[in-house]
């Protein structure tokens, strides 16, 4: 063979090597983003039901370029968590509303969302807000998906999409706390006769039949948030009182006694369910890191809401067309009384994606796409 048929034949061999291996790549691609949970999460769900917890009035989404700053039902002022993620994991297009009536056909392959407003792990949180989804809903809601799937793609390509290219996560729990165990009125029964440990007790027993209904239809790869420092958020600073730099203790304390046990659950899931990854996304630890050091983030305040009203932090009233909003979003944490702004959402996004076993364990984000 000529040197320049060698040259020839070496180069359309590389050629061919590089296609295949840019096949792969797609193929190791993320395929579809399940999300469950509460509105950190929520991309529409609630605009859908008659209910008191709702984002989709302005100003919330006025940073979300594919709505060219409209509202969407997101709870915040651009991006979830959810959308990120599923973004830096390759994904090009979100994960759609489950209760959007154009959420059906192919629209669904990139996955679904059902998370809501309000929504808990116990079927009682949240029932101030009159309705919301609670997690057995989300995943009696999937299990409808899951049925769809079957007609799209067929059942076995359909179990090996559901299985290896697709991840599960769960952001839940906050609520559980602030709109059930913690709400003066209407949890008082609840509160006298269930100690913390008890009520945090219910919350693990229900979530473990929870993650182990969407085991049973196929879910493999997991990512479980815990609950974040709750008594930080400036809901909380503003109806008790306290300074800038302080947080509240009592809705802290139940957080970190829930996310001990979560982090026992699910390694107990890891051993007991053959093929499953369970990852514990570290969130409170991932906030509390941005609450201190915000300014090190590039962040001017971690205790004021950015769009609220009421008291020194914003903190009462709810986001909406008569609050006042701050004029430079991205440098404040939070973006109403109660959840981050994209920016935040940005920083915490990209830590569970390529961050280390601090905050997302036994592996990151995207080691578990890859698997
Ligand atoms: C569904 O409708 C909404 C609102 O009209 C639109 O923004 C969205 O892009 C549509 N989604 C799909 C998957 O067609
Ligand atoms: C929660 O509510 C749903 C729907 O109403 C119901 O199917 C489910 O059994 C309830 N779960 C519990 C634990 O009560
Ligand atoms: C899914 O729905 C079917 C009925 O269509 C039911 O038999 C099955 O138990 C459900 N599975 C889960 C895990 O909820």
């Amino acid at each position: 063979m000529g040197t320049k048929s060698f040259i020839f034949v070496a180069c359309v061999l590389l050629l061919i090597s590089l296609t295949l291996s840019a096949q792969a790549a797609d193929e190791k691609g993320l395929g579809a983003s399940f999300i469950f949970g509460d509105s950190l999460v929520d991309a529409g769900n609630n605009n859908y039901l008659p209910t008191l917890s709702k984002a989709n009035i302005p100003p919330n989404g006025i940073d979300f370029k594919a709505s060219r700053g409209n509202p969407t039902g997101r709870y915040t002022n651009g991006r979830t968590i959810g959308d990120i993620v599923g973004e830096e994991l390759g994904q090009t297009h979100y994960a759609v509303p489950f209760l959007a009536p154009n959420s059906t056909g192919k629209a669904i392959l990139y996955g679904v969302n059902y998370a809501s407003g309000g929504g808990g792990i116990l079927n009682a949180t949240g029932r101030i807000f009159v309705n919301r989804l609670g997690m057995d809903i989300q995943i009696d809601y999937f299990n409808i998906t899951r049925k769809q799937f079957d007609k799209l793609l067929g059942p076995s390509k359909a179990k090996e999409y559901i299985m290896k290219k697709s991840i599960f996560s769960v952001t839940v729990g906050s609520n559980d706390f602030l709109n059930n165990y913690l709400l003066p009125v209407l949890s008082i029964g609840a509160r006298i006769s269930q100690s913390p440990d008890a009520f945090v007790d219910d919350m693990i027993k229900h979530l473990r039949e929870q993650l182990t209904r969407l085991y049973q239809l196929d879910a493999r790869k997991f990512v479980i948030s815990n609950v974040g420092p709750i008594g930080c958020i400036p809901y909380q600073k503003t109806i008790n009182q306290i300074t800038k730099d302080q947080c509240v203790d009592l809705p802290n304390k139940l957080a970190v006694q829930y996310n001990g046990r979560l982090k026992d659950l699910l390694a107990e899931l890891n051993d007991n369910l053959p093929g499953s990854t369970f990852l514990y996304a570290n969130v409170y630890d991932l906030v509390s890191d941005l609450i201190t050091n915000y300014e090190k983030y590039g962040f001017s305040t971690a205790s004021k809401a950015c769009c609220g009203n009421g008291g020194q932090f914003a903190g009462i009233i709810p986001c909406g067309p008569t609050s006042s909003m701050c004029s430079e979003r991205s440098s404040h944490v939070f973006w109403d009384p109660y959840h981050p702004s994209e920016a935040a959402n940005l920083v915490l996004g990209k830590k569970l994606i390529d961050g280390d076993q601090r905050y997302i364990s036994p592996m990151n984000l995207r080691q578990l796409r890859d698997l």
